[in-house]
């Protein structure tokens, strides 16, 4: 990919990263402290997960070299701050298949480790906040939000954030304003909105840092297809967290996060203006228990 936008260079992962677990400890804190699992589950969840590490070690004859190099990986991972980009990327997606398959509305995907709470509120049919010279293939996302039993949600809100034409998020990359492409849109009184953005590029993940070390080490690639991340609250419902992606990009069948599914596939169409892309997309809400 040729990178032309504002900037030359990828953050240094260590920057991202640190951001990114600086933003999680605060998140952390507001909610519930320090996110106490109780002693039961500790023990069953941690003696499963050490069990399946010696496991793997005898089966395939770990020898010392690579134990230390497996320890000198998980020092520099701390140090880059990458935990929250290591767990969100292969983890994460096994998390939200387990707290999402009972769901008969959206099932959703993963949140990923750079959502930011309290973007700016804009009305149903509103504009991201974004420079004046944005990068970018215009898009018009319109939609609306109803209830598993068709009822508009006239009172929910919808969060998008996503990546600029070079790959990069506000507030985890230098160099582009805080709120840049992140915004929380007001629905109208049928649950409709109409979001003007543009559409992303495909992001890869941090190539400098603990997890670029491993994926240059194993031969694997870095990317993500292009995504749009939605957080979509409405009272009484479950919060439907997901991400969507756009037909024909070249990693929407091997994600490096294991993220898309067939029903996170968008269809943009050519606007009638010749300028940018329309596209259609409803947000299905489970009633809360
Ligand atoms: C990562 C980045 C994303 O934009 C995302 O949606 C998921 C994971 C990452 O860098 O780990
Ligand atoms: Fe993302």
């Amino acid at each position: 990919m040729t990178q032309e936008g504002y900037l030359s260079e990828a953050p240094a992962a260590a920057t991202s990263g640190g951001l990114a677990s600086e933003r999680f400890a605060e998140r952390m804190s507001a909610a519930h402290g320090d996110g106490v699992v109780d002693t039961e589950r500790v023990d069953l969840l941690a003696g499963k997960a050490i069990k399946a590490l010696n496991d793997i070690i005898i089966e395939e004859r770990v020898s010392y070299d690579e134990y230390n190099a497996l320890k000198a990986w998980l020092i520099k991972v701390g140090e880059d701050g990458e935990w929250p980009l290591f767990l969100d990327v292969w983890l994460e997606h096994s998390v939200e298949e387990v707290a999402t398959d009972h769901r008969e509305g959206n099932k959703g995907s993963i949140e990923g480790p750079y959502y930011v709470e309290d973007s700016p509120e804009v009305p149903w049919n509103g504009t991201i906040p974004m420079r004046d010279d944005e990068p970018g293939t215009p898009l018009k996302f319109s939609g609306q939000v109803r209830s598993t039993d068709g009822t508009p949600l006239q009172d929910a809100r919808v969060e998008l954030w996503h990546a600029d034409s070079d790959g990069f998020y506000s507030q985890f990359a230098p160099g582009i304003p805080e709120w840049n492409l992140r915004s929380t849109w007001v629905v109208d009184g049928d649950g409709n909105f109409e979001i003007n953005t543009i559409r992303p590029a495909p992001y890869q993940i941090p190539t400098d840092g603990a997890c670029g070390q491993l994926i240059a080490a194993a031969g694997w690639h870095a990317w993500r297809p292009a995504h749009l991340h939605f957080k979509v609250h409405a009272p009484g419902h479950e919060l439907l967290t997901a991400q969507l992606y756009f037909p024909g990009d070249e990693h929407n069948d091997d994600d490096i996060a294991s993220a898309v599914k067939p029903e996170l596939m968008l269809d943009p169409q050519p606007a009638a203006s010749g300028k940018g892309e329309n596209v259609q997309y409803d947000f299905v809400l489970d009633p809360e228990a």
